[in-house]
Parts: C-alpha cells; structure tokens; sequence
C-alpha cells in the first residue's frame, strides 16, 4: 500500500489581537479572553497573537486594564500554546522611536510575563530598526520573528524582499513573516514570493499574515502553502473577514482538501466560534454594520483594513465625512511622494493624516505634522525610494535631515522616565515601561487604578458602549458648540485650532511650554499644538506680540476656537 504523508501547515490564531483590532476598534477585555482561553488553548494552533499591537494603548486608555496583567492571566489560562504578538521594532508599541534601553527592557519583560514568539516588524522595512529588538528578543529566551512589510511599487521586488530577509536571517530571526496588511498580496505573488524565499533561506519557516479586505487572502493563502509556507494567520469565523484575518473553519477546510494537515478540529473551532458569536452582539461597535464584507477598492488604493476606518473617523471628527473619495484619490500620490512607505503603523498614520491635511486645506503641504516632517528627514529610517529633494526640503521646514539609525540619537531613557513619575503612582517595574510608552495614557490610567473604586469615573469603554444607542443627536450639538466658540470675541490676533482635537502647551508630555502665558512671541513661532488624528500639528503665531492662552492644556478644542490670543 502506498503510503500517505500528509502535508503540515500550522495556524495562528489571530482573534485575541488582529481581530478585535481590525473589526472592534480592539475593544475586547481580558474578561472576554479568559472565558474562552482554555478552549483556544486547547484547539491546537501554533500559537495565539493576543497581545501588542494596539491593545496596549487600548487597555489602559479604554479599559482601564493593565496590560501586563492581561498577558499574564492569558499565560495561566493557556500554558499550552506559545503566546504572539506584534511589536513594531523600535517603535515598540507607539508612534515614534525609543531609545534601546526602553525597546530592551520592554522585551525582557514581556518575555518575563509569558510571551513567546516576537514579530518584529518595521513600518519602513528598515533593517536597523529591528536589530535591537530581535537581538533582545533572542537574549531574554524569546522567538524572534522577522517581517517583510508588504507592498507594492516600482521599488518593491521580489529581489528587494530576498535581499530584506537575509538581511534579518543575520541577525538570528527563528522565522520570517510576510506581512500582507492591506491584504493586497494577490495569489501569484505569493507564490513567487514564497518560492523565491524557499529557495534563498531554505531553512527558514514561512509564516503568512494577511487581512481579507479585498477577499483574496483565502486564495493566497492556498497558493503560499503549496509554495512552503508553514503557517498562516486566521482568526475563528465570527472574528475573521471584512478587514480582519481569513477564517479558521474555512481555511482548515480548503488547506485539508488539498492534502495539508492543519492539526485543528472542526467540532473545538465550532465551539470556541459559539463563544464569539455571542460575545458580538456585546462589543462590535454599531458603525462597523456598516462596512462592507469586500473591498474591491483595496485593489486600486491598496490602503489597509483599519485605515480607512481611521480616515472615516478622522474625517469625521473635522466633520468632513464627504471628503473621504478625495482623501483616498489623494493618498497614493502622498504615498509616492513620500517615498512609498508600506501603509503600516505609523506610516499608515503620517500618510493618512498628511493626505486628510492635504485635501482639507486645499493645498499640499500648506499643512505639515511633525512627523511627516520627522519622517521626510529620515526620523523614522530610510525611505524605500528617495523623497524628491525640493519636496523633502519644503516638509522638513528647517529640521536638520539625518542618514543614521534614528535611535543613534537618542539618549537611554528609562532612568529618566521612572524619574519622572510622581511619586505613589506606580506598583511594578512594567508600569515604568507603560509610561514611557504612552505618557499621558498611563498617567490617567495609574490615576483611575489609584482612585478609590467608589470615586473613579466610569471606565472609558464603558460609556462609549451606552452611547452606541443614543449616538445620532450628538453631532448637531458638537457642531453648534463649534461655531459658537469661533464667534468668541477678542482682542488682538486670535490663535485658532485648525482642527478639531486635544490641545497642549507643550510638544510632547512632560516637557516645558512651548510658549509660556504672556511670552512676547514672533509671527512664525510654534506656540502650541494641537493633537489631531493622534499626531501632533504645531500651530504657530499668526502675528508677533504678547500671548495670552485660553484654551486649557489637555481638553478637546473644535476647529475654528481660539486657542490663544496675541497683542
Ligand atoms: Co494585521
């Protein structure tokens, strides 16, 4: 008799992170997880991605968790699959790049708290951004997974992608990962893409990770697992689909069909998807309902799953919703400007937000945030293609341009952060690493967790989930409070708000004023910024003399208010 071996594929569960991420603006709970933790344990994935990404942030700004504890209680409640999740180089799990001893520190202890397998990815696909990170990953005892970000444009080939991942097989990665993250990654590609990666790193197990927005990701799936891929991202059916991961079900079902053994019960996935089933009508947020199941025009814009939901918002809150077809024409010609970035956090955020600024003010580049200026002067890493030099110029408006690793800059900052902290605020070593993350985020969370739980205010999501009903009188009214501060009278030169958000002294957290109350300033000068579409937009005096602040450091200002006044 002849004999049968099947072929293995593995699958990474991705309905703890990606999921919730992509389709319920990561508002799932630790509460959530464990009341299901044991079953997807025991189902049989490679491993479970179930923290980093956004939900660090989310924890503690949304739900009033630590993060930290949501890991360990997900280690206990699954001892038996490694633990996942997606750090973003020296970004870690922000926006901007922190200094080595913060990356270090922050995987030593993720790796202390229970997480097991690293990936490591760079938004730029810039090798020198993930050296620390997989080098303190393979140090503290983890599994350091690289990452090819992909896109598509005239400089990103399968040449390039070679080159890229032998680059990160020097540095000790255990595995490489493709990540797909507008789902734009087409059958044919990947399996060139993954037959040339065979070839080139033979060694090397492939994993895949895409997102079903264009609806082509069960397909490539098919196509990378009979070019040698090892294992592809799902997530359970109720959480898979739209701009989330293919689902589990269907793709143990097509990859079984063609031979390949997946490892993973039908009857235990149908179980764990029951959980989720009802668990939905609680989280997903009303204006996901909306959203269509497929987005063809992924295939032309190429913008990933959760951006265009961030646009809308964005859009929304500088109620501009009617621009969105303009912002998504404008986004590929920013895109290319910049250099063709990959769209992943945070470039997906610089060149979201440049283009919304650039459609909004009716002329390019009129408006700039910071870190499209930190970004055009090379703050983020190299660019995949060279910014055109007059253009590059223009955006980086006078910010000296650099050609090193960006953390090379940077002064160790972990001594300085714990300094920072008021005193009785923290109660463990990983609150240090929250706040030197997200600053203000952790500070209004350590004062809710210190607040007598009869006092604390009403925990963010909370609210957020009893207003899902009565949201449609809400925009008139924050529309009527917008003209009515516009029309504030005042004496001197008003400063405005050019967009709606939070407005700060300071240009980041914790450091002095930019201008300090009743400064002489000149017209030109940066005196304060607005946060808007998380980045920070520096507004600057619109004429010279004696400032005088009316707005409130930290509160939310509408578009048109006075901000500050000038005389
Ligand atoms: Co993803």
């Amino acid at each position: 008799m002849k004999e049968i071996t099947k072929k293995k594929i593995r699958i990474t569960d991705t309905t703890l992170r990606d999921a919730h991420q992509s389709l319920w603006a990561t508002r799932m709970r630790t509460d959530d997880i464990l009341k299901i933790a044991s079953e997807i344990d025991d189902a049989g994935f490679y491993s479970l991605e179930c923290w980093g990404g956004a939900t660090f942030d989310v924890c503690m700004r949304f739900l009033r968790e630590n993060p930290w504890e949501r890991l360990r209680q997900i280690k206990k409640a699954c001892p038996k699959t490694p633990l996942q999740m997606l750090l973003r180089g020296q970004n870690i799990l922000g926006y901007k790049h922190y200094p080595d001893d913060i990356v270090e520190r922050f995987v030593a202890l993720a790796c202390e708290n229970g997480m097991d397998i690293f990936r490591v990815f760079d938004a730029l696909n810039d090798p020198r951004n993930l050296e620390v990170a997989i080098a303190s990953v393979k140090k503290y005892g983890g599994h350091a997974q690289g990452t090819i970000c992909y896109t598509t444009s005239p400089v990103h080939t399968v040449e390039n992608y070679i080159k890229l991942a032998k680059e990160q097989e020097a540095m000790g990665i255990d595995s490489l990962a493709i990540k797909d993250m507008a789902g734009i990654l087409t059958p044919g590609a990947a399996r060139e893409l993954v037959t040339a990666l065979v070839k080139a790193l033979p060694e090397m197990p492939i994993q895949i990770h895409s997102h079903m927005t264009s609806g082509m990701a069960s397909a490539m799936y098919m196509a990378g697992a009979e070019a040698g891929a090892g294992c592809v991202d799902c997530a359970i059916s109720t959480m898979s689909s739209f701009s989330s991961q293919p689902p589990t079900e269907s793709i143990v079902s097509i990859l079984e069909s063609e031979g390949f053994d997946t490892g993973l019960d039908q009857v235990k996935l149908a179980k764990i998807n029951n959980y989720f089933k009802e668990l939905k009508k609680k989280r997903q947020p009303a204006s996901s309902s909306k959203v269509e199941a497929v987005d063809a025009g992924v295939l032309v814009h190429a913008i990933p799953g959760g951006m265009i939901s961030n646009l809308r918002s964005q859009l929304a809150q500088q109620d501009a919703l009617d621009r969105l077809d303009e912002v998504l024409a404008e986004l590929p010609n920013a895109r290319a400007d910049l250099g063709y970035p990959p769209l992943v956090t945070p470039t997906s955020q610089i060149v979201g937000v440049q283009s919304v600024l650039n459609v909004l003010s009716g002329n390019r580049y009129s408006m700039v945030t910071d870190e499209t200026k930190k970004y055009a002067a090379g703050y983020y890493g190299r660019t995949p293609a060279p910014i055109d030099p007059k253009l590059r110029k223009k955006l980086c408006g006078g910010l000296k341009a650099i050609d090193c690793r960006p953390a090379d800059l940077l002064k160790p900052g972990l001594a300085a952060a714990a300094d920072e902290l008021p005193p009785n605020t923290i109660q463990a070593e990983e609150d240090i690493l929250s706040y030197a993350l997200f600053p203000e985020v952790a500070l209004g969370y350590f004062k809710w967790r210190n607040t007598d739980p009869a006092k604390r205010e009403p925990i963010p999501a909370d609210v957020e989930e009893a207003s899902q009903a009565t949201v449609a009188a809400a925009p008139v009214a924050g529309a009527a409070k917008a003209s009515a501060s516009a029309e504030a009278k005042v004496d001197g030169t008003p400063v405005l708000a050019p967009l709606n958000g939070t407005f700060y002294r300071s240009d980041a957290p914790g450091k002095p004023n930019m201008a300090s109350d009743g400064a002489t300033v000149k017209a030109g000068d940066a005196v304060c910024v607005v946060e808007a579409m998380k980045l920070f937009n520096p507004i600057k005096a619109p004429a010279g003399g004696k400032i005088t602040f009316v707005a409130e450091h930290g509160k939310a200002v509408t578009k048109g208010q006075v901000v500050a006044v000038i005389a």
